[in-house]
């Protein structure tokens, strides 16, 4: 059975979206079999930042709905061939996502996939909690400032009482993904250094993702950073924290405002 992964945060535009899709083309990279799931009914957002949205015919509901079957909504990568995307409808209502209906595609995709990779929208809304459900391991992306960091405690809440684990009195894995990480900002002060923020949070540090052009240019030309530019800084981190997800321990680099060098080592607290 495949793992499921919620990628998730309280505030909105902190990077879950260009996160679940760097992170589902690096585990494919890696030969996994991944699936990502568009919970942001509504916004569809996930099949641009994957280049696939000319090619979105079914989608999530069509397939609670009965009106498609789970296959015929998958929609393969063209560059990757274990790399597939399960769309979010544009249109319609987030009350047609039902919980049997979720329960059931997830039970589905984890028959079928290495890792089934849900992103949520923002907050704490009932598609927030859908997305979150039936996660084994949640992903709480976070930007190094005050709101964000807030809006991550009220996740890391829901996400101890209102998942299925929490329920079942399980503890669900929770990791910390800083974004939009600007080393210059860092340094003058004007962001939340990253032991603040591990601080108040409390859980694991998934990884340090550079603020960088690279991820607008990936995501202007409709591919994951790390099938664009694997190169980069933000690719080489989203690379680094899928082996931290598939269970190494490596240490977190915090990037740096030098080109090319990475900055002090920081040793990952437990959990
Ligand atoms: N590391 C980064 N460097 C530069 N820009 C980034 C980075 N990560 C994300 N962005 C940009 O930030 C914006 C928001 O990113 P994204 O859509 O992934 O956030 P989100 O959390 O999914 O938003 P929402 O809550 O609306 O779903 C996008 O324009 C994206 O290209
Ligand atoms: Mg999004």
């Amino acid at each position: 059975m495949g793992k499921v992964i919620v990628v998730t945060s309280g505030k909105g535009g902190v990077g879950k979206t260009t996160s679940t899709a760097a992170l589902g083309a690096a585990l494919a990279q890696r030969n996994e079999k991944v699936v990502v799931v568009d919970f942001d009914v509504g916004l569809r957002n996930l099949d641009l930042v994957m280049g696939a949205e000319r090619r979105v015919v079914y989608d999530l509901i069509n397939v609670i709905q009965g009106d498609a079957k789970l296959p015929q909504a998958l929609i393969r990568d063209k560059r990757i061939d274990t790399l597939f995307l399960l769309p979010a409808s544009q249109t319609r209502d987030k009350d047609n996502l039902t919980e049997e209906g979720v329960e059931w595609v997830i039970n589905e995709l984890k028959k079928h996939f290495d890792w089934v990779i849900c992103d949520s929208p923002a907050g704490i809304e009932r598609g927030a909690t859908l997305a979150m459900r039936h996660a084994d391991i949640a992903v709480v992306v976070t930007n190094p400032e005050v709101s964000s960091v807030r809006d991550s405690d009220r996740i890391i809440g829901l996400l101890d009482s209102k998942t299925l684990k929490a329920e079942r009195g399980e503890r669900i894995e929770k990791h910390l993904l800083l974004t939009r990480y600007d080393a210059i900002r860092a340094q003058r002060g004007d962001m939340l250094k990253v032991d603040d923020v591990l601080e108040i949070l409390s859980i694991p540090l998934l990884g340090i993702i550079p603020e960088s052009m690279d991820v607008l240019k990936a995501s202007n030309v409709g591919a994951p950073v790390t099938l664009a530019e694997p190169k980069s800084a933000p690719a080489q981190a989203y690379f680094e924290a899928v082996r931290r997800l598939a269970g190494e321990n490596l240490p977190v680099s915090i990037p740096e405002e030098k080109r090319g060098l990475l900055g002090k080592i920081f040793a990952r607290r437990a959990a």
